[in-house]
């Protein structure tokens, strides 16, 4: 049986269990992420792109923890000609991380993520990437959602190879071929919208949880199943099944009972067992490889030529 506990750290140093901070508000995300750390978790992931790292900085500082027991990641937003953001080049991808730092009030980031390879500029992001981890600005450096395709481009410039790819993970969108390739290549994934299988995932107006909301039914009734069987809520089965695929797993909440369940994932890990089990049929059954987190079409984040 795995045995996992809320200081087990992967590769990077990374706390397997991490606060995500997308669709919370300024003001949310400093009454959150300090609700969280207090809560125990010791990993918060923040992105330009959620425009409230104000309010993330402001909930790290008033949870008062050291900071060499936090991990803190977060993304630059590379451009994206279709919503009418330029693209970053090299200097403007060094000052967008120094403008993110002020905002969260942190002297550092410990891993800094391309947030998608939407960008034409994305090698010339890479170089900036690993200059800004030589800086010290970072001490990891990695992408998110990178395919194959987009991950070996980098090897083939012969740059430094990223850390980890932050992408969605769940049994409708288990990502068995990428995972290999990471594996392989000693890249730490990351999953995202982990719950996004859920009935609860995303309801409020606005969210985008109605996506494909048929399709995910029949998977609601396993998971269910599931849970009622090992006595848990089914959101942690949803966790654990990242966890036990390898994966640092996200989530996130805008309420305290809600992010205390989730971190207790870690704990009582006994039953995963049946998981593992479960999972084949997760994997064989549903797993669809269509994007729920994006309302855009994935092809764009994944298979740009
Ligand atoms: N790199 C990328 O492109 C990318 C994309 C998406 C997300 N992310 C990161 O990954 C994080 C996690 O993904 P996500 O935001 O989709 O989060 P998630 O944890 O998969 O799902 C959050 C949704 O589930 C609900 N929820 C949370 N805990 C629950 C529980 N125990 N039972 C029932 N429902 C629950 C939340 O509602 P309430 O808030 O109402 O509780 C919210 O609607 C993000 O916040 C962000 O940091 C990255």
């Amino acid at each position: 049986m795995m045995t996992i506990s809320t200081s087990t750290r992967n590769d990077i140093d990374m706390p397997l269990m991490g606060f995500g901070t997308y669709q919370l508000s300024v003001d949310q995300a400093e009454f959150c992420v300090k609700e969280a750390i207090n809560s125990g978790f010791r990993h918060i992931d923040s992105a330009e792109g959620y425009n409230n790292e104000e309010g993330t900085g402001k909930g790290i500082q008033q949870a008062g923890i050291s900071r060499d027991d936090l991990f803190v990641t977060t993304k630059l937003f590379p451009g994206y000609s279709q919503w009418g953001v330029p693209d970053r080049n090299y200097d403007q991808t060094i000052e967008t991380l120094k403008k993110q730092l002020k905002q969260l009030q942190l002297e550092y980031v410990d891993l800094y993520l391309i947030h998608g390879p939407m960008s034409e500029l994305r090698l010339e992001q890479w170089a900036a990437l690993i200059e800004l981890k030589k800086l010290g600005l970072t001490k990891h450096i990695g992408v998110s959602n990178y395919n194959e395709k987009r991950i070996q481009e980098i090897f083939d410039a012969d740059l430094t190879k990223p850390e980890a790819n932050q992408i969605e993970f769940h049994p409708l969108y288990a990502h068995v071929e990428l995972t290999r390739f990471m594996k392989e290549h000693n890249i730490s994934p990351i999953a995202y919208s982990s719950l996004a299988p859920l009935s609860t995932w995303r309801i409020e107006e606005g969210q985008g949880g109605e996506v494909l909301a048929e399709i995910k039914k029949e998977s609601q009734t396993v998971i269910k199943d599931i849970a009622a069987k090992l006595n848990i809520p089914e959101a942690k089965v949803l966790l654990r099944w990242g966890l036990q695929h390898g994966y640092s797993v996200l989530t996130k909440s805008s309420k305290p009972e809600r992010i205390r369940e989730n971190l207790g994932t870690y704990i009582q890990f006994a039953g995963s067992v049946e998981i593992e089990r479960e999972s084949k049929q997760f994997i064989t059954k549903f797993n669809i490889c269509r994007t729920f987190s994006y309302t855009l079409d994935s092809e764009v984040f994944f298979f740009r030529s």
